[in-house]
This record gives C-alpha cells, structure tokens and sequence, in this order.
C-alpha cells in the first residue's frame, strides 16, 4: 500500500486516540511510521497496525478498518473531485469504481495495490459489488461506501453474506438503496 494510506491512518488514530496511542501502537509494531505518500510499503505493516491498534483500543478489527475507510473516503474526495462530479447518485458512483476510478488510479501509479470488483446490477434499488483481493480488506469497501453514501445522501443498506474472511473465494457486497 502507499504511503499516503499510512499516513492517513495515523491521523485517524492520533484525532482519536492522541498522538501518544499512535506512539505506542508503532513501538508494539517496531516500524517507524516515517511513509512517504508515493513510495509503496509492504500489505503486512497495515495489517500489523490494524492488529496493534486493536490490541491498544481495543476496537475490533472489522470496525477499526470500517472506520478508515469512513475516513480516508473525504480525503480522496478532495484530492479527485472529478470522480464524485462526474455522478449524480451514490449507484451510479459505486458502478465507476472498477472500470473507471481505480483504472485511473493504476494509471498515475502502475504499483497501486487495488482489489477487483465485478457488479451485479440486480434493478434499480439493488445491486452487488463482489469484491476480490489478496489483502481481505473488504470491510474498508464497507467504509468507503458508508462514507460515499453520506456524501450523495443516500440511505442504504448493506449485506456482506459471502466473505473472503470466512473461506469465500471473494466478498459479496449487496447494497439495497432506500428511497
Ligand atoms: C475517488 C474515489 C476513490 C479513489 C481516488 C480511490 C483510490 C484508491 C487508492 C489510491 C487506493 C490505495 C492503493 C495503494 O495504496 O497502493 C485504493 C484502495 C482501495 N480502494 Fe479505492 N478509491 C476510491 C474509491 C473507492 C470506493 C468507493 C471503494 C469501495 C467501494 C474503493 C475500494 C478500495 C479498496 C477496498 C482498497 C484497498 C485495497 C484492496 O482492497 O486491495 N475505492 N483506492
């Protein structure tokens, strides 16, 4: 994962927790928590913040990454505002992610570690997005569509009733959009 990820994820912990949890969490860790933003650093050192972060708040872990990716949603908002603009509606903008914003995303970085969502559009209030990567982090997808339904004022509701953390090849995340 970039770096940039890295850091956005010891903002969230030190708005939270202060910058004395994020202190220890790293000495738990033994990493030094010096990221630069464009340079890529290995899967297992989020993983290992993700378990020390648990280990220290106590949060669950499927909350602690649901959480970042309520987080990190805004910021890559600000950063690409051309995704959002480019959509009027929260399926609309979920259908893009794949074939759209992650494609431009492995344009500007050709070693970005991306998952792989295929769709299935169901009608208009109800579609799939099955999600596949080796990095299992299906509940930051969760995150990021809480975080992208809040920014189109959408109600929704989520089930995840295949996923890669209990054996499945891949996740299956089924949203239900309410009126
Ligand atoms: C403007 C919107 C978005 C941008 C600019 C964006 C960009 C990115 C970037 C830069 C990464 C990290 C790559 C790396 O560290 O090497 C990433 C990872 C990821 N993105 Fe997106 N993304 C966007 C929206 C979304 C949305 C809405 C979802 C979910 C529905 C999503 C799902 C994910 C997931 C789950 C990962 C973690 C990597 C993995 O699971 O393998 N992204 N994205």
């Amino acid at each position: 994962m970039k770096g940039v990820v890295f850091n956005y994820l010891a903002e969230m912990v030190e708005e939270g927790f202060g910058l004395e949890a994020w202190d220890s969490i790293l000495q738990t860790t033994g990493l030094t928590g010096n990221y630069i933003a464009s340079e890529t650093y290995p899967d297992e050192e989020l993983m290992a913040l993700v378990d020390a972060a648990h280990d220290k708040t106590g949060i669950d872990k499927r909350d602690l990454v649901r959480s970042f990716g309520k987080y990190i949603l805004p910021n890559f908002r600000e950063q690409n505002p051309q995704f959002f603009e480019a959509h009027n509606d929260l399926k609309s903008f979920l259908l893009s992610v794949d074939q759209m914003i992650h494609i431009e995303v492995r344009k500007l970085h050709p070693d970005a570690a991306l998952p792989e969502f295929e769709y299935q559009d169901k009608d208009d209030s109800e579609f799939t997005m099955y999600y596949s990567s080796p990095r299992k982090l299906c509940f930051l997808a969760e995150g990021l569509i809480e975080a992208s339904a809040e920014h189109f004022g959408t109600k929704y509701e989520l089930e995840h009733p295949e996923c890669m953390h209990d054996g499945a090849e891949r996740c299956a995340l089924k949203i239900r959009l309410l009126d």
